[in-house]
């Protein structure tokens, strides 16, 4: 009998879970103005919010960190990180930074001006936010497919490169340089081809501009090519990634998603002048160039996270577990975006709960439910996230609204997968019932999921 796929790893050391009952529940999503961000860790059974920093990290990891080198300048370990990068990625240009969003916010004061067009797709929301804040426009130009759930096509993360060229085209003097997200979160944790990264770069070359790519979860995206892709099959996840970073200019990273870390970011280019220009940033906001708001021990741990998660049997490990959930949903005929991505699953909430109407957040609503039901917290990529126009100050109801549950790597068991996924269908079955959502009665100007107060209808 042929050996059934099993983790790569083995549990040293673990970590009580607290359950609670529905009533508590109620209370406390209550008390938490309806926003899961709001809520404490231990209101949470099975904590689905993020993938992001809230990975376990490995032995070698931990004694990575006794090594680490606290040195304020020319610390060991930021050298140690340097040199995995630059293996990985091939960029010669590294700088710390505490996590992805100050890495954005580096390499932006220095490329991002006011008017400024910046194409890519699906721009995450610190991404976005990073660009609008500085009076520029972030233009998604992500392939229409993505918008439809239920349809399997392997790359529904990718560019559309009728839409970018339309963008060059028409305005590439505004255009500083072009983003791709890898994997792209925001559609669904969909990955990009490496047909569709060579794609983009001759379209970047066609028009002299660079490439970035905020490369958060590059590694899944590189495992999605190597079972995806034709002629990626035989190479090693190291190999793929080289070869997809080959295409860019430089990235922005939060070391908190593919780093194996539970904090941290960094910006690595292979040109000089962006080196020298983010310079400039890092240390006023950042701190100086050979820590840039990281310690020393925790560059050393991430340095050896971003070696051991381009391994096959660890990203693998990571992938199929999000798959084996998915798998189960299939079971109890739950809608998600398909197929499902590398990171989390994203339920199609408008198709769940299609009694609640748009300007009540169906995302939202449903996430709220899915908390009461079974105390498993995901989060709303949706109507919420999207935040209101900067010009109209309208919702931005355009997009998809998603309820997202990330699995946080190497921390839940497939047992955990099975209660999520009844939990999802308990709530699933009873869908017809819920005819109302949300209203919001407070909310900040950018970013507002964070912090948004929400009232029950
Ligand atoms: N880019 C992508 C694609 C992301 O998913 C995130 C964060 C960032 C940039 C910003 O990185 O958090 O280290 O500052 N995503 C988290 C999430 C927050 O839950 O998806 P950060």
């Amino acid at each position: 009998m042929e050996l059934p796929f099993a983790e790569s790893w083995k549990i040293k050391m673990v970590e009580p879970l607290r359950k609670s009952t529905r009533e508590e529940r109620e209370q406390w999503i209550k008390e938490a103005d309806y926003n899961l961000f709001q809520l404490k860790s231990d209101q949470v059974y099975i904590d689905c919010l993020t993938d992001s920093g809230t990975g376990a990290m490995s032995d070698r990891q931990w004694a990575a960190m006794m090594m680490g080198d606290e040195s304020y300048a020319g610390s060991a370990s930021f050298f140690q990180l340097k040199d995995t990068i630059t293996k990985i990625t091939g960029f010669e240009y590294v700088i710390p930074t505490h996590q992805g969003r100050a890495a954005e916010n580096v390499l932006f004061s220095h490329l991002v001006t006011p008017g400024a067009i910046v194409p890519g797709n699906s721009h995450f929301d610190t991404t976005k936010g990073h660009i609008e804040s500085r009076k520029a426009f972030a233009v998604d130009c992500t392939v229409d497919e993505a918008k439809d759930t239920q349809l399997e096509v392997p790359f529904k993360g990718n560019v559309d490169p009728k839409k970018l060229e339309a963008v060059l085209a028409e305005k590439a003097e505004l255009v500083p340089f072009i983003i791709v997200t890898i994997t792209n979160n925001t559609a669904g944790g969909q990955p990009v081809s490496m047909q569709n990264l060579r794609e983009v770069r001759a379209i970047a070359d066609k028009y002299g501009k660079r490439v970035i790519f905020d490369s958060a979860r590059f590694v899944e995206n590189a495992y999605f090519i190597y079972t995806r892709e034709e002629g990626y099959g035989d190479k090693t996840i190291k190999e793929i990634c080289k070869e997809m970073f080959s295409y860019a200019d430089g990235m922005t990273m939060s070391s908190k998603k593919d780093g194996l870390v539970n904090m941290g970011g960094f910006i690595a280019t292979r040109h000089e002048d962006w080196f020298e220009g983010a310079k400039k940033y890092c240390i006023p906001f950042e701190g100086f160039l050979t820590y840039g708001g990281m310690n020393g021990r925790d560059m050393a741990a991430l340095a050896v996270g971003l070696d051991e998660n381009t391994e096959l049997e660890t990203i693998e490990t990571r992938v199929r577990q999000v798959q084996y959930l998915a798998a189960k949903l299939d079971e109890y005929g739950i809608p998600y975006q398909r197929p499902v991505g590398g990171h989390a699953l994203f339920v199609d909430a408008d198709r769940v709960l299609d009694q609640v109407p748009k300007e009540e957040f169906p995302a939202q609503t449903l996430a709220i439910e899915l908390y009461i039901e079974a105390g498993v917290r995901g989060c709303e990529i949706g109507y919420i996230l999207a935040d209101r126009d900067p010009v109209t100050r309208e919702n931005r109801f355009g997009g998809l609204d998603l309820l997202r549950l990330c699995i946080a790597r190497r921390v839940y068991t497939n047992n955990h997968m099975d209660v999520i996924a009844a939990a999802l269908k308990n709530v699933y079955d009873r869908r017809h019932e819920i005819t109302r959502g949300v209203k919001i009665v407070w909310e900040t100007e950018l970013m507002r999921h964070f912090t948004v107060k929400l009232e029950r209808l």
